[in-house]
């Protein structure tokens, strides 16, 4: 029997509901994106984002269910993410979830966001027919966090390494605005970087050969690099040959980010790679990791590598399925950590 997940997603701007059977099927993914609401703001405005959460928490539910052609009783569980992310953000699906799950006397189960990512390769969709098998490596690239972790079996991680400053999604959204590309960042930079030369400008790769840093990531001097070069070039008189610009930082993050895989691949036996999260949806990325990874990998269609509920009913199920249920006095917890 297939036992259907409802995913509940509201840690950013992004309010999502979708059904889930067996941790795999999508059944429905409604994702209401707040990117209009949050662009005159050039970012994510909280206050904003929560108040519209709350506007659109429950027709994206009562869609995800209708979509999906079943009802409240066809349900096994309910699924949330309670962290980390935006704490008025949070809140909404977190109370949302309670209360649905409450009446219904379903069991309720809090999902960290970033495990989330993760399973969004467990999802069968695009090119992915068949679930990951651990142990397997994950690389998390988003907005908020640049993760590499070790996934031993389901929910039990070891954190190899992160980003000492910006994220990946991050400095994409920074470069871009200092580029005057549009809002969000990363895809914005990567249209921009069509047709521009990836080799135009050599940009500095941090940490590359720093013992102490084998699994750690920096972008702080990526981002200088290229605002001191836009400032040259604007010093010239020049106009900005912004394709080339945006297509040299695109590699230079794809190869930064490649580069800490082979390490990890090399010191450690795994199945596979995972690359998960916004910036996975980077076309450059996608190119690099095809070409030089020497194991095989995954990555999820587009539409899954940005924040969804899909993933967070797949994480859910797993836990669900081996027996883990929250309590009702379960709380949002803004700076959650993978362990
Ligand atoms: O995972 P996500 O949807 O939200 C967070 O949990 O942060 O990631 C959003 C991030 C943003 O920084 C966005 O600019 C970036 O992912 N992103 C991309 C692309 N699509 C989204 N970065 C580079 N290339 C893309 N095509
Ligand atoms: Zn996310």
């Amino acid at each position: 029997m297939t036992r259907l997940i409802l995913g509940i997603e509201t840690s950013c701007d992004e309010t999502a509901a979708a059904v889930v059977g067996d941790g795999q099927h999508i059944l429905s993914n409604v994702v209401a994106t707040q990117i209009d609401l949050h662009r005159q703001y050039g970012g994510v405005f909280p206050e904003l984002a929560s108040r519209q959460h709350i506007l659109t928490i429950k027709p994206v539910i009562e869609q995800a269910l209708t979509t999906a052609q079943v009802g409240w009783q066809d349900i096994a569980a309910v699924a949330v993410t309670y962290g980390p992310g935006l704490a008025g953000s949070l809140l909404v699906g977190v109370n949302a979830a309670k209360g649905l799950a409450w009446a219904r006397a379903l069991p309720l189960i809090g999902v960290n966001h970033l495990e989330g990512h993760i399973y969004a390769n467990w999802l069968r969709a695009g090119g992915n027919t068949a679930p990951p098998v651990p142990p397997v490596l994950v690389l998390i690239v988003s907005g908020g966090h640049t993760e590499l972790i070790l996934m031993h079996e389901h929910g039990r991680y070891t954190r190899l390494g992160a980003t000492l400053d910006d994220a990946a999604g991050e400095v994409f959204d920074k470069v871009a605005r200092l580029l005057g590309l549009g809002y969000p960042g990363g895809p914005a930079l990567q249209r921009a970087a069509e047709g521009g030369r990836a080799q135009a400008f050599d940009l500095p790769l941090a940490l590359r050969h720093d013992p102490k840093h084998r699994y750690n990531f920096s972008f702080s001097g990526l981002k200088t690099a290229v605002l001191r070069l836009t400032q040259a070039l604007k010093a010239d008189g020049a106009a900005l040959p912004v394709a080339d610009l945006a297509a040299s930082f695109q590699r230079a993050v794809a190869e930064a980010l490649v580069a800490r895989i082979l390490v990890a691949v090399d010191d450690f036996k795994v199945n596979q790679v995972c690359v998960c999260g916004g910036v996975a949806a980077n076309v450059e990325l996608r190119r690099q990791l095809a070409a030089r990874l020497p194991a095989p990998h995954a990555v999820p269609p587009i539409w899954l590598c940005t924040d969804n509920a899909a993933m967070i009913a797949s994480a859910g199920f797993y836990r669900y399925a081996a027996g883990q249920r929250s309590a009702w006095d379960l709380d949002v917890l803004p700076n959650l950590k993978l362990n």
